[in-house]
C-alpha cells in the first residue's frame, strides 16, 4: 500500500480509537444528582409543523409525568400546520384539562428553532427549566422530568439530555449507530459536557439559554448549539444514561434523514470551531475533536481509499489488493458497517450543505403505526 494512503487511513481509523480509548475511563463515572426539596417551574415546549397523527401521543407522553401539575406547563409551538395538529391538540386538551397547555401559531413557518424561539418569548415570569421534545418522542420513565431536574439543581450543570433508543423499520442500524455514540455522549458529559444533544429531550436552565439569545436560526442542530453555548458559558452540558428517549424512525427515506440531521451537525460543528478559543480547558479537547470527526475526517477516509486504489491501478499485484479483500469482509462486521456508512452520510451531508441549509426539513412519516398495527 502507498505510504500516503497508510497514512490516512491511520489517521482516519487512529483518531476516533484514540479518543474513545481516552474517553472510556470517564463511561462509570457518573455525575451525582442533587436531591431535590423543591420543585422548580417547568415550561415543555413542543415545536409542531404537521404532526396531527402524533400530537396526541406526544402529550399523552408528557401527561404520564410525575411531576407537580402547578409547576409544569406546557406550550406548543405550530408553524402553520395544514393537516389539523392544532384542532387535535385542543381537543386533546379538552379531555386533559387538568395540564396547563397554551397554543402558540405561527402564521409562517420560519423553522423548528424560530418557533422555539417564539416560546420563549411568551414564558411567564416564573419559569425556570425549559424542556424541548419533538413530538416524534417518547421518555421512557414516568419521572424523567424529576431527574433532569435533580441535575440541573447542580449549579454547574446549566443543560440536560437523553441518551437515544431508536423504535421503527431501521431498528437494527440505527441500533448499532446509537449503542456507539449513546457511550461517546455519556463519556463527554461524564468528563465535563458533550456537544450533541437531543431534540428528543433537551433541558435548559432558563436563565443561560435567554443568556445566549435563544436558539441558533442560521443553522440546523439548534438543541446541540445552543448546549454548546452553554458549555462555553462555563456550565455544563451533559448527556445521562438515566434519562431515556425513543425516538420514531422514517418509514421510508431512512438515508435522507440522516443526511439531513448529518447536515445539522455539520453546521453546528463549523459554527462552533470559531467559537473554540472560548472553551473551558477541559471542553476544548471534545468541541475540537468532534467538530475534526465530523467536518474532516470522513474526507481523509475518501483520501487514503483513492490513494489506496490509484497505487493498486497504477501497480497492479496481488499482495497490494489482500488489505481491500480485509477491508470488504469486515464489512459484514456491524459496527465497522455502520461506522463506514456514516462516513459516506456525512460527506454527502457536506456537499448538500453547499447548496442547502435544510432548516425547513420536509416531513417524514413516522414508524408508529407500523409497530401498533
Ligand atoms: N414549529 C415548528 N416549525 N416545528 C417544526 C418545524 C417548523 O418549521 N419543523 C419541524 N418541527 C418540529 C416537528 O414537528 C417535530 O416535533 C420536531 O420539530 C422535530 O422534527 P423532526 O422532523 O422529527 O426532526 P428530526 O428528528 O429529523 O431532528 C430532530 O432531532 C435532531 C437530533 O436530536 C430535531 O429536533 C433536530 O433539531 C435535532 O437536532
Ligand atoms: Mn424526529
Amino acid at each position: 500500500m502507498s505510504i500516503i494512503a497508510f497514512a490516512l487511513l491511520s489517521i482516519h481509523f487512529g483518531i476516533p480509537v484514540a479518543y474513545y480509548a481516552m474517553l472510556r475511563r470517564f463511561v462509570k463515572r457518573r455525575v451525582a444528582p442533587h436531591e431535590v426539596i423543591s420543585y422548580p417551574k417547568i415550561a415543555i415546549v413542543i415545536p409542531t409543523y404537521n404532526e396531527a397523527g402524533l400530537i396526541e401521543w406526544k402529550l399523552d407522553d408528557v401527561y404520564k409525568q410525575d411531576y407537580p401539575r402547578d409547576k409544569m406547563e406546557v406550550i406548543i409551538v405550530d408553524s402553520a400546520s395544514i393537516d389539523g395538529t392544532i384542532d387535535r391538540a385542543f381537543e386533546w386538551h379538552y379531555r386533559h384539562p387538568d395540564l396547563r397547555l397554551r397554543i402558540i401559531q405561527e402564521p409562517i413557518r420560519r423553522g423548528k428553532a424560530h418557533a422555539l424561539n417564539a416560546a420563549l418569548k411568551m414564558l411567564e415570569n416564573d419559569v425556570d427549566i425549559i424542556v424541548i421534545t419533538d413530538v416524534d418522542s417518547k421518555w421512557l420513565d414516568s419521572n424523567t422530568l424529576k431527574k433532569a431536574v435533580a441535575y440541573l439543581l447542580n449549579p454547574s450543570i446549566g443543560a440536560v439530555s437523553c441518551v437515544k433508543s431508536p423504535i421503527g423499520e431501521s431498528k437494527g442500524v440505527e441500533g448499532v449507530y446509537r449503542d456507539f455514540y449513546n457511550v461517546l455522549r455519556i463519556a463527554e458529559s461524564n468528563a465535563y459536557s458533550t456537544p450533541i444533544f437531543h431534540g428528543e429531550f433537551a433541558a435548559f436552565k432558563r436563565e443561560l439559554l435567554e443568556a445566549i439569545g435563544g436558539f441558533p436560526t442560521d443553522i440546523g442542530a439548534d438543541d446541540s448549539h445552543a448546549a454548546t453555548k452553554v458549555a462555553l458559558m462555563g456550565y455544563r452540558a451533559i448527556v445521562t444514561d438515566d434519562i431515556v428517549c425513543e425516538e420514531l424512525l422514517p418509514i421510508k427515506s431512512y438515508i435522507q434523514w440522516r443526511v439531513r440531521r448529518a447536515q445539522h451537525l455539520i453546521q453546528h460543528f463549523i459554527k462552533s470551531l470559531r467559537l473554540l478559543r472560548k472553551a473551558p480547558r477541559e471542553f476544548k479537547p471534545i468541541l475540537l475533536i468532534e467538530a475534526y470527526l465530523h467536518v474532516f475526517n470522513p474526507w481523509i477516509l475518501l483520501g487514503g481509499l483513492a490513494s489506496y486504489l490509484a497505487s493498486i491501478a497504477l501497480n497492479p499485484c496481488l499482495i497490494m489488493t489482500i488489505p481491500l479483500i480485509i477491508g470488504l469482509a469486515f464489512l459484514s462486521y456491524p459496527p465497522f458497517r455502520t461506522w463506514v456508512v456514516m462516513q459516506f452520510i456525512l460527506m454527502i451531508a457536506s456537499l448538500r450543505n453547499l447548496r442547502t441549509r435544510e432548516l425547513s426539513w420536509r416531513k417524514e412519516a413516522k414508524a408508529l403505526l407500523s409497530i401498533f398495527l
